[in-house]
C-alpha cells in the first residue's frame, strides 16, 4: 500500500527528520538550558535508541511513500558513534521516483571539522550549521559551554572544502541576548557561499522559558539588515520551505528568515519527525508521539509498518504555529507537556 500520501489538510509528506541522539555537548539557552539539562538529567539508555538498521528500514518505507528528503538531527547528531555508517546505509536506498534523495544533517559544528570528509565520502549531500553570534562573549552566553566562534567557523570551512556546501547557517535570534549580532553575522557571511538564516525564537519544548517579548520578528531582522545592506525578496525554492528568502541587491548572496512565530508556515508543512527512540511526531509542537519502535521490535512485516505510517499521515491535522497564542510559552498544551526539541529533532 505505497504511493503518495496526503494528510487531513491535503499536505503531502516530503521530509523525514530523524533524531539520532538526544544528547548534546552544548547547552543553548533556548534549547537545553543548564538548569534542566544538568548532570542528573536522564537521557535515553542506549537500548532505547533505534539502531542504524532500524532507522534504515523505516526510511526505506517512508521513501516508498514519497519522502524525498532526509535530515539527520538530534541533539547533536555527530555525537552518535559511526554516524557515517548510517549515512552510507541511507544513501544506498533506492528512490521510486529515480530522483536522488536529499540527504542532509543539522549540526552545532563543534566536531564538524573532524567529520566533514567522512560524511561526504559516505554520501551526505550538505549540512546546516547552527551559529548564534560572531562575538565570542555573546556566543558563549548562548551555547553556555564556553565554545568559541572560531571552532564553528572552522567546521563550516571544512564542510565547504569537503563538498558539503552550500552550507546553511541557522541563527536563533533571542531579543536582548544576541539580536545585536544580526548585522555582524550578516556582514560576515555576505559575499560567501554560506546562506545565513535567522530563526525566530520558538516556544518549542517545555523548559526554555519562552516569552513573546524575546521574539524579534523576522520583518524587523530584514528591516535592520536592509537599512545597511539593501535586500530584495526571492521566490521560494520549493513549496513548504521554512525560510523566506532575500538577496542582497548588490548580488552578493542571499539570506533567509524563518518566521515560525509571526508568519507560521503550517499551511504546506510536509515534515514528519522520528524521535531518537523511534516515535513519530506529526508536529514539532506535539505532546505525544506514535510508537513505531514497538512495531519494529514486534517483528511486524513491512506491509504492516507501511500501513501504520500511511494511517498516521492521513489522519494528521496539526497546525500548531498557526493556532498558538501568546500564552503558550508556559509549555502546556491540552494539559500535556510539549516534547523537547533535543529529543524530537530540530
Ligand atoms: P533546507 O531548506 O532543506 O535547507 O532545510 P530546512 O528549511 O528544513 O531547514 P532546517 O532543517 O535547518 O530548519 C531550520 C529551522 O527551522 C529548524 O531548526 C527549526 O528551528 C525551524 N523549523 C524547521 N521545521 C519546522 C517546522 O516544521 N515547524 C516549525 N515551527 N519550525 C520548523
Ligand atoms: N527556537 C528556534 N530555533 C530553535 N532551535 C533549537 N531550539 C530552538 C528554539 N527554541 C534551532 C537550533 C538549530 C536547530 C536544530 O533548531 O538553533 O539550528
Ligand atoms: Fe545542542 Fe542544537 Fe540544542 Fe544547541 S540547539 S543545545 S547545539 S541540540
Ligand atoms: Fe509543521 Fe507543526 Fe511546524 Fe506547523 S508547527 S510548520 S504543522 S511542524
Amino acid at each position: 500500500p505505497t504511493g503518495l500520501l496526503s494528510d487531513a489538510l491535503g499536505r503531502p509528506l516530503h521530509d523525514l527528520r530523524i533524531s539520532v541522539t538526544d544528547r548534546c555537548n552544548f547547552r543553548c539557552v533556548y534549547c537545553m538550558p543548564k538548569e534542566v539539562f544538568d548532570k542528573d538529567y536522564q537521557y535515553l539508555p542506549h537500548g532505547d535508541l533505534l539502531s542504524f538498521e532500524e532507522i534504515t528500514r523505516v526510511a526505506r518505507l517512508f521513501i516508498a511513500h514519497g519522502v524525498e528528503k532526509l535530515r539527520l538531527t538530534g541533539g547533536e547528531p555527530l555525537l552518535r558513534k559511526n554516524l557515517e555508517r548510517l549515512v552510507a546505509m541511507l544513501r544506498a536506498l533506492p528512490t521510486p521516483s529515480g530522483r536522488p534523495l536529499d540527504l542532509t544533517l543539522t549540526t552545532n559544528g563543534s566536531i564538524l571539522a573532524r567529520k566533514a570528509q567522512a560524511l561526504k565520502d559516505a554520501g551526505l549531500d550538505r549540512v546546516t550549521v547552527s551559529l548564534d553570534a560572531m562575538d565570542d562573549t555573546v556566543f558563549r552566553s548562548m551555547n553556555d559551554v564556553d565554545f568559541a566562534v572560531a571552532d564553528v567557523l572552522n567546521g563550516i570551512d571544512a564542510a565547504h572544502a569537503a563538498g558539503l556546501g552550500p552550507v546553511k547557517v541557522n541563527m536563533v535570534v533571542k531579543g536582548g541576548t544576541n539580536d545585536d549580532q544580526i548585522l555582524p553575522m550578516a556582514r560576515h557571511f555576505k559575499g560567501s557561499p554560506t546562506i545565513l538564516r535567522f530563526i525566530e525564537f520558538m516556544d518549542v519544548g517545555a523548559s526554555n522559558g519562552w516569552n513573546m517579548r524575546d521574539v524579534v520578528p523576522s520583518h524587523e531582522v530584514v528591516r535592520r539588515i536592509s537599512a545597511e545592506l539593501p535586500l530584495e525578496p526571492v521566490a521560494a525554492n520549493y513549496s513548504g520551505e521554512t525560510a523566506s528568502r532575500w538577496r542582497y541587491a548588490d548580488g552578493s548572496g542571499e539570506i533567509g528568515v524563518i518566521s515560525s512565530v509571526t508568519q507560521a508556515f503550517c499551511g504546506d508543512c510536509s515534515r514528519l519527525r522520528l524521535s531518537t527512540e523511534g516515535k513519530l511526531y506529526t508536529c514539532l509542537f506535539a505532546t505525544r508521539g506514535h510508537d513505531l519502535r514497538a512495531l519494529l521490535r514486534a517483528d511486524r512485516s513491512d506491509l504492516e509498518l507501511s500501513g501504520a505510517i500511511a494511517q498516521l499521515w492521513r489522519g494528521r491535522a496539526d497546525r500548531y504555529s498557526e493556532t498558538r497564542t501568546a500564552q503558550t510559552g508556559i509549555g502546556q498544551r491540552d494539559g500535556a507537556r510539549k516534547v523537547e526539541m533535543s529529543y524530537i529533532g530540530g
